[in-house]
């Protein structure tokens, strides 16, 4: 046969693989729900704000005006990324948590050049789309989903981290867990990127301290995205405790907590409201408040000093040009 007929081995293109490890619990969820519901300051954690409108209306806060986190942090890894490449050395694994859309990360795929990408999400039904979008444009990465409610565990399957791990976990969502959810995370983190015999290590986006003139708006826009953000938790809880809220009644309230330094997200009664479900209710007077998020905004001083008390072996940080938003790079 003459060698010049012989067609070249085409390169092999891969699918992604998928594997959900946490099966959505309700009977869990409608016990926290009920449980913050009767507890003297009511509450409910931030994660019921994602259903699928929820989900929706917190990407269209992210094209918001007044909503400077998103667009910033994505300034910040368009002037530095190359620099940050450098700083991280080769990466194995890169670990995207929260992954969605997967756009962050994809962003960085030609930069950071992984061998394996791994995008965790509460559920692999998020991430098949965007996953097989990944793999159309980088057709040799070994893909993989994970269905995963990372905030409780951080223990990823077997043999999912193969060469140097680098977790990633932009946009500030950090800031959603108290401080002490949060030491705890990072620490996790630490462990898994020190689990490999290679050390890696975690870029993660931090939203910064900042004057309230800025920070308020942000979480309170003209239009009143992010009050439809926070009012649809009602509908959600109403699907998952058959409760009977209705959002008329209530009112958006955002403010900045200097002395904790975080924006709490409530829901404001306009009037005397009782609230039902199936064995049990809650009156609420006018102007009670059940409080649905808290968003914490670090020093860069203070942040560095977390990951060296998770036990990350040394920091770096990137900056916008107003000093609004930081990216560290957390060396295990
Ligand atoms: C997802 N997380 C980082 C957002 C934040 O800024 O805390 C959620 C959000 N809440 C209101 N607006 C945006």
């Amino acid at each position: 046969m003459n060698p010049a007929s012989v067609s070249p081995t085409p390169p092999t293109v891969r699918s992604p693989r998928f594997i959900q490890v946490d099966q959505a619990d309700h009977a869990a969820a409608r016990d926290e729900l009920i449980d913050g519901l009767n507890a003297t300051a009511a509450h409910t954690s931030p994660k019921f704000l994602y259903d699928a409108l929820g989900s929706r209306l917190f990407e269209a806060i992210t094209e918001l005006v007044e909503y400077y986190p998103t667009r910033t942090e994505a300034a910040i890894f368009n002037q530095h990324g190359a620099a940050m490449a450098k700083a991280m050395g080769e990466v194995g694994t890169l670990v995207d948590l929260g992954a969605g859309n997967c756009a962050k990360a994809m962003g960085l795929m030609n930069t950071l050049t992984p061998q394996r990408y791994v995008a965790v999400d509460i559920s692999v039904d998020f991430l098949q789309e965007s996953l097989r979008t990944v793999q159309r444009a980088h057709p040799t990465l070994d893909v993989l989903g994970v269905g995963q409610d990372f905030s409780k565990s951080l223990q990823l399957p077997a043999d999912t981290l193969q060469g140097r791990p680098v977790f990633f976990y932009p946009g500030s969502s950090i800031g959603n867990f108290t401080p002490v959810q949060a030491l705890s995370f990072l620490t996790g983190v630490h462990e898994q990127t020190r689990a490999q015999s290679e050390t890696g290590g975690l870029l993660i986006g931090i939203d910064l301290v900042k004057a309230n003139e800025l920070l308020q708006p942000a979480y309170d826009d003209a239009l009143g995205v992010t009050a439809a953000f926070n009012l649809n938790v009602l509908l959600h809880l109403n699907r998952l405790i058959g409760s009977d809220f209705s959002p008329r009644d209530w009112q958006h309230v955002a403010l900045f907590n200097t002395e904790r330094s975080r924006i709490e997200m409530h829901l404001q009664a306009r009037r005397a409201v009782t609230v039902t479900w199936p064995q049990g209710s809650r009156q609420f007077e006018q102007g009670e408040r059940l409080h649905t998020e808290n968003s914490y905004k670090y020093t860069v001083e203070g942040f560095a000093a977390l990951l060296s008390a998770a036990g990350f072996k040394s920091s770096q940080r990137w900056l916008d040009d107003r000093g609004w938003f930081a990216v560290f790079w957390a060396q295990s």
